[in-house]
């Protein structure tokens, strides 16, 4: 067995008598790699890109034996630091395990490996009229085996779930050795306990996933866009909850942008323009999205918002240039970062019926803390997940607890969570901790136990 803090050398040596050569990723190559959204991911320095199943299985088996740690890599997407990794331990990439294996037309359903990228799916499902229900800003890197990983959510989560609403079916590669295979394609299956679904959302530290049958659906047709501003948090919710309870009006995305994101990231991009139909500079933005046969019936809900003084202005995407524009300002999130580059950043979700008191609060609480700290907001409102930016132009480290129990307090007393589709990785672990009752934390600890009785998936995240 190796011992604790193994040398690259050391590694290699081993490794190459369980993988294939042309499967080893050498250190001066990694080097050359994109860490990604974590500049540590790829600290490790040495990355195995199996290309089978069976190879995934001696790779994990020789870790276990020699005590190596496995760090699972999709697109390095992760905005939690779940794919971080260190000196002697071994990243596993699914960058050859990318075949779409099947779309399965008839029944809607689609098999593939874990390193198919959300954007690869999406095309090739929409040429049979179909698409993944899930839409996220991270589309052409994220993959669909790190986005059941974590659990990944996005824009069209509130109508069409998240990740684990679209899973059918898991083959993985448990850290015991052992192959989890229950890859069904229906929908209504009930064996006993459902153990694909602590897979999901474990963010690899479990075991490695190597297939995945998915749910489709009719790939949504021509859309119409609107840009619209609202007075605050209230107004915005109103103005939503109009839009939802109108007869023959479908909604296909409600984004939020508080003013600060979306100004800046505007700016950022020199589109001020766009912005311009709304003087208020601390109005907040929805993006709306429904499908473009409903665009007469959205334009009247809107007047009628209006006329309720509920929202205050709005344009609509006259061609696709500018839908792109109105989406790429919503989604273009890491500008603000430019100026605030000492941000610290949360995901959290609540009811959308709690959210403007929340916005109030979190308001006066933030200001205690300190009168000059800027908080950027984007969110898929109709879920009510929202994502916090926290900075205040200068690196705060002593005032981090503070900040994040000031957002994470009141969430689970209405309903809400502290974590909502980023996942926890390392950056959540305190906030786990803090707000999970310590018999449930050790359920967890249990069954991680059970399935990684060595200790080597992804070490250190999550728990
Ligand atoms: C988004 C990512 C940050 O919603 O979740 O843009
Ligand atoms: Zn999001």
């Amino acid at each position: 067995m190796l011992t604790a803090a193994h040398g690259t050398d050391e590694i290699l040596s081993g490794l190459s008598q369980v993988v294939d050569a042309s499967s080893i990723i050498l250190p001066d190559r990694v080097k050359l790699l994109d860490p990604g959204l974590d500049d540590h991911n790829l600290d490790a320095g040495l990355i195995v890109a199996p290309s089978s199943v069976d190879e995934v299985r001696a790779l994990v088996s020789w870790c276990a034996t020699e005590s190596v740690a496995l760090v699972p890599h999709g697109g390095r997407t992760s905005l939690a630091g779940a794919a971080t990794s260190q000196r002697g331990q071994l990243v596993l990439s699914t960058s050859r395990l990318n075949k779409i294996i099947e779309l399965d037309e008839a029944s809607g359903t689609a098999l593939i490996e874990p390193g198919v990228t959300l954007r690869e799916l999406q095309l090739a499902s929409a040429e049979i009229g179909l698409s993944p229900g899930i839409d996220l800003g991270a589309r052409d890197n994220a993959t669909i085996g790190g986005m059941v990983s974590t659990n990944a959510g996005g824009q069209q989560s509130f109508r069409n779930g998240v990740m684990r609403h679209r899973v059918l079916g898991l083959e993985a590669v448990l850290g015991n050795g052992n192959l989890f295979a229950d890859l069904k394609k229906v929908s209504k299956s009930n064996e006993g306990y459902a153990l694909r679904h602590l897979l999901i959302g474990s963010e690899g530290t479990l075991g490695v996933l190597t297939k995945i049958s998915l749910a489709l659906l009719p790939v949504d047709g021509d859309k119409a866009t609107a840009l619209v501003s609202c007075r605050d948090e209230a107004a915005a919710v109103k103005t939503f909850q109009r839009l939802r309870a109108q007869p023959g009006l479908e909604l296909l995305a409600v984004e939020f942008m508080s003013p600060g994101y979306a100004r800046i990231t505007a700016a950022e991009r020199g589109e001020e323009a766009t912005l311009a139909f709304e003087p208020d500079q601390n109005a907040v933005f929805l993006l709306l999205d429904t499908p473009l046969q409903d665009e007469s019936i959205l334009s009247e809900t809107l007047l009628t918002c209006s006329e309720h003084e509920e929202l205050s202005n709005a344009i609509f995407a006259k061609s696709e240039t500018d839908r792109a524009k109105f989406w790429a300002i919503r989604e273009d999130v890491f500008l603000t970062d430019r100026q605030y580059p000492d941000s610290i950043s949360f995901d959290i979700s609540l009811p959308v019926s709690a959210l403007p008191d929340y916005a109030t609060a979190f308001a006066q609480r933030t200001g205690n803390i300190l009168p000059d700290l800027k908080v950027f907001t984007i969110g898929h409102l109709a879920d009510g997940n929202m994502h916090l930016t926290i900075s205040c132009g200068r690196p705060v480290p002593d005032l981090h607890d503070q900040i994040r129990r000031a957002v994470n307090v009141g969430l689970a007393e209405v309903g809400g969570s502290f974590s909502a589709e980023h996942g926890i990785g390392i950056e959540k672990r305190k906030s786990l901790r803090e707000n999970v009752p310590a018999h449930q934390l050790d359920l967890m600890r249990s069954i991680k136990q059970l399935f990684d009785p060595a200790g080597i998936m992804n070490p250190g995240k999550v728990l």
